[in-house]
């Protein structure tokens, strides 16, 4: 195991304007190297969880452990060093592609092309100027999927001991999808990933699985016995499967009740 930090949430509730609860005693722990997977409908609450796991929500003490500790002790510059985040609205700032993916660290070329290359992005900076490819303001001359590989490469040069993909792979095609997926696979067990998403083939190959619904957790398990409960996370699931297959020109069936 490289290095993977433990994290522990007890409890949590929450509401941003004082009336409505968006989370609801949420209990979460994500062990040492464990991928944990978040799901839920749109609302459900999860960016409001994964604002706490970056201080840009405080969460009540006695809520939130980082490695044991209260993440209202965690400074910023420990959240920084260890936990590399992964949002769905990735941000370019102008400046060549060497400045956005070192982040001001000394990193050697070698490492730098290697992880554009696993991200399959070299290949597009490789025949214009390499790492010295000017990246217009916003990323304006790369693709929204381009966007979010750039994103995963730098996360790749800055390992943290744990990393959170936030809907990281909702806006792109298919392909960088996969390619993204298969990646953070190959890191299982090497650091601890939460992966919050409401897709849920993008959780399958989870240890473990929190269904949130209206800032409630109401299920958790592993994926095949997640599907056995007959569940949300079951129904959802098969409605989510049969728009993605019909979309592949299947049969269109979401209403089947069979245990799986
Ligand atoms: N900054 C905010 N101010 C007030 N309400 C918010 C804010 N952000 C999110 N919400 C509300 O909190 C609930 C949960 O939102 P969110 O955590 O973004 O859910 P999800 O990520 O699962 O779609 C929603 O009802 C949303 O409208
Ligand atoms: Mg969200």
């Amino acid at each position: 195991m490289d290095c993977a930090l433990p994290l522990s949430i007890r409890s949590l509730s929450y509401s941003y304007d004082g009336k409505r609860k968006v989370l609801s005693d949420v209990d979460i722990d994500i062990d040492f190297g464990e991928t944990i997977g978040i799901v839920g409908m749109s609302g459900s609450g999860k960016s409001t969880l994964a604002k706490f796991l970056q201080q840009e929500l405080l969460a009540p003490v006695g809520t939130c452990f980082m490695a044991g500790c209260d993440i209202s002790k965690v400074s910023m510059e420990a959240l920084y060093r260890n936990v590399v985040y992964l949002g769905h609205e990735e941000y370019v700032l102008e400046g060549t592609v060497r400045d956005c993916i070192s982040m001001g660290k000394v990193i050697e070329d070698k490492a730098m092309i290697e992880a554009l290359t696993m991200v399959k992005m070299w290949s597009v900076f490789e025949e214009q100027a390499g790492l010295d490819t000017i990246l217009r303001e916003n990323g304006s001359n790369l693709s929204g999927g381009q966007k979010q590989r750039l994103a995963l490469a730098r996360g790749l040069l800055h390992p943290g001991a744990l990393l959170i993909l936030n809907e990281a792979t909702s806006s792109i095609d298919e392909e960088s999808e996969t390619i993204i997926m298969d990646y953070i696979r190959s890191l299982k067990g090497s650091r601890s990933i939460l992966i919050i998403s409401h897709r849920m083939a993008n959780t399958e190959n989870c240890d473990r699985i929190y269904v949130l619904d209206e800032g409630k957790l109401i299920e958790h398990g592993d994926r095949d016995n997640l599907l056995k409960n007959n569940g949300i996370y079951s129904s959802l699931y098969r409605e989510q499967m049969a728009y993605e297959n019909f979309g592949k020109g299947e049969r269109f069936e979401n209403n089947s009740s069979e245990a799986v």
